[in-house]
């Protein structure tokens, strides 16, 4: 799994994280769940991936009480804080984010997981609000709506984080600055999906997860880096460099 680019990347962020109290992010994924090949003092957060997703009536699915009960045992061997990411499809988010009684229940049941399982907060990992099949063009503020009410919910003993898409030419239209700015503790840029080859609009590779452009990237290139997005997305400064540990693609993030 580990990619040699990756690791020593990641041993550099890892020291810069400790001095100066950044985030250094890891995802898990569900499959092969083995917590015991983690080494959680390498990250700052650990955030499980695949086991929890939004329903078809959009309602919270919890992972299985083993999964959990395993997860949460890696607070035992590091101060590290886990994270549940909800994922599932666009349009099951679609459907959440369409009633107040909806994002309601949804913030009360995960709170109770959270709070039942010691579990430290939860990753939003909706791929992506307006831009995708069964999408509504509402889902971009409504989106700030299910943000604002977790966060009434949770108020501040949960983290809410969330997985937003690199691209500007997504994320303009998936996202607002202000509601992820408000309520978000840390927002983690798929920083991966940057330099995509696709022969009409981006017929050119590049680095995987460039944090700047490049002197002769032009156009569009020029904005598929996480300068710009932080700058333009977010209007704020970029905080950190966050990878992905046990996978082998990288996330950055803005400070919120
Ligand atoms: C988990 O990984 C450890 C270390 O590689 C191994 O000894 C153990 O058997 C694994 N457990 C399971 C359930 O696969
Ligand atoms: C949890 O239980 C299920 C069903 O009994 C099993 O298939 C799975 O391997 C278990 N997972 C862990 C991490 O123990």
């Amino acid at each position: 799994m580990f990619s040699s680019l990756v690791f020593p990347v990641l041993f550099f962020l890892t020291m810069a994280g400790r001095t100066t109290g950044q985030i250094l992010s890891c995802f898990y994924e569900i499959e092969n769940f083995n917590v015991s090949i983690i080494e959680p003092s390498l990250c700052t957060h650990i955030i499980l991936i695949g086991s929890s997703n939004v329903d078809n009536i959009g309602h919270f699915q919890e992972p299985p009480s083993n999964v959990t009960e395993e997860f949460v045992k890696l607070k035992n061997r590091a101060p590290v804080k886990l994270l549940l990411a909800v994922t599932g499809n666009s349009a099951h988010f679609t459907t959440l984010v369409s009633s107040e009684a909806t994002m309601q229940q949804f913030a009360d049941e995960s709170l109770a997981y959270l709070d039942r399982s010691g579990i430290d907060g939860i990753d939003i990992d909706w791929e992506f609000p307006v831009w995708s099949w069964g999408a509504k063009k509402s889902d971009r503020t409504r989106f700030g709506d299910l943000l604002r009410i977790l966060r009434q919910k949770y108020g501040t003993k949960k983290l809410i984080t969330v997985d937003v898409a690199g691209p500007p030419t997504i994320a303009k239209y998936s996202y607002q600055a202000d509601y992820l700015n408000k309520y978000a503790d840390f927002v983690q840029i798929m920083s991966y999906d940057y330099h995509v080859y696709d022969p009409i609009l981006n017929p050119v590779v590049g680095f995987n997860s460039p944090l700047r452009r490049l002197p002769y990237e032009r156009g569009i290139l020029a904005k598929m880096n996480s300068v710009f997005f932080c700058l333009i997305s977010s209007k704020v400064n970029l905080r950190i460099v966050s990878g992905s540990f046990f996978t082998s693609l990288l996330y950055f993030s803005c400070k919120t």
